[in-house]
């Protein structure tokens, strides 16, 4: 497989589980695949070298020099689509054999600063994917105390959140905060960094980009999509990057795991037809890709093939999707 290649001055994204999200899909010579997070293509060009036909969907604008390269070499097999997961259903142009998701920031997004998405580099506290709607800076400047607490803690798993939000608060009294590393500077001053432990800014940042960018929301309306979109013995893959992201991604495919355990003292619940089959277990990357690209080490992914019963109507219950009064 040819690897994409970066924009200018920039190192491209390197596809992550690629092989094993091309097993999940097994795409035949002839087959329709939605990928539903483009980024710089790397999982589109496989399934089109593999004789897919692919719609490719983000809500990146920035992605476009990608596409066009992809439209030229694939000019009818290949199309792109601007817009969110969320409603790939009514992108696609009919009905597809296999989705596939890479949730979370590409290396384009996390490598150019003016993005804002890291805290190793100065930029504007952006963190927008699409450019357009509430900045990261617009929550940490806006939010009550209380609710960018809520915020840090639910989305970031930060147990040191209300910490953060009380100096946040008090340090926007005098001037908002603006940029990357100078709210990384100030969660560094107010938690402290262990030698060995990640930058203490890394749950904050997590938790503000989710927030920005409604990450939880697109996760569950994408799968929701994919399950109506796809007929019996379609495919989908879902590669995350964080444990908040894969409980949903599970109890997606299997709703038991969420289930409250059934009392002997209550009329037996009516067991559903399951949506989903040879919804396994997560895979994580090879010791060959940890090599390679460390950037793998958080990826799991998770795929199912539709049965043949009725899409679900969308629903958040059981999913354990984390809840924030904060979020935007
Ligand atoms: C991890 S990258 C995907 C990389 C891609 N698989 C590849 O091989 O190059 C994630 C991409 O998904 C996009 N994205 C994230 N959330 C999205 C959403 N809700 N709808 C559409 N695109 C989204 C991001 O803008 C980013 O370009």
């Amino acid at each position: 497989m040819s690897e994409p290649r970066g924009s200018e001055g920039q190192a491209p994204h390197v596809p992550v589980l690629l092989a094993e999200v091309l097993d999940a899909l097994a795409p035949l010579a002839g087959a329709r695949i939605l990928d539903g997070t483009f980024g710089a293509g790397g999982y589109s060009r496989a399934l089109l070298e593999a004789g897919a036909s692919v719609v490719a969907l983000d809500r990146d604008p920035s992605v476009m020099p990608h596409a066009e390269r992809l439209s030229a070499d694939f000019p009818s097999r290949f199309k792109f689509v601007p817009g969110t997961f969320s409603s790939l259903d009514e992108l696609s142009d009919g009905p597809v054999d296999g989705v596939v998701l890479d949730i979370g920031v590409s290396s384009m997004q996390l490598d150019q600063a003016q993005r804002g998405f890291s805290f190793m580099q100065e930029g504007p506290l952006d963190m927008r994917m699409s450019s357009a709607g509430e900045s990261a800076a617009d929550l940490v400047n806006t939010l009550d105390e209380a609710e960018l607490a809520n915020l840090l803690f639910a989305f970031g798993e930060e147990r040191k959140s209300r910490r953060i939000a009380s100096a946040v608060v008090a340090a926007r009294a005098t001037a908002p905060i603006s940029t990357t590393t100078q709210l990384a500077r100030l969660i560094e001053k107010t938690i402290g960094r262990k030698p060995g432990d990640a930058h203490p800014a890394t749950r904050s940042f997590q938790a503000l980009r989710i927030a920005v960018n409604g990450e939880f929301e697109q996760l569950v309306e994408g799968l929701f999509a994919s399950e109506r979109l796809l007929a019996q013995g379609g495919r989908l893959a879902v590669v995350t990057f964080h444990s908040l992201e894969d409980r949903i991604v599970k109890r997606f495919f299997d709703p038991e795991k969420g289930a409250p355990t059934q009392s002997r003292h209550l009329p037996q619940v009516v067991q559903e037809a399951p949506r989903w089959a040879r919804a396994g277990k997560a895979l994580k990357a090879s010791p060959a890709e940890l090599a390679r690209n460390p950037r793998s080490r958080s990826a799991t992914l998770r795929a199912g093939q539709r049965t043949a019963a009725p899409a679900r109507t969308l629903s958040y219950a059981g999913l354990g999707v984390p809840l924030s009064r904060g979020a935007a």
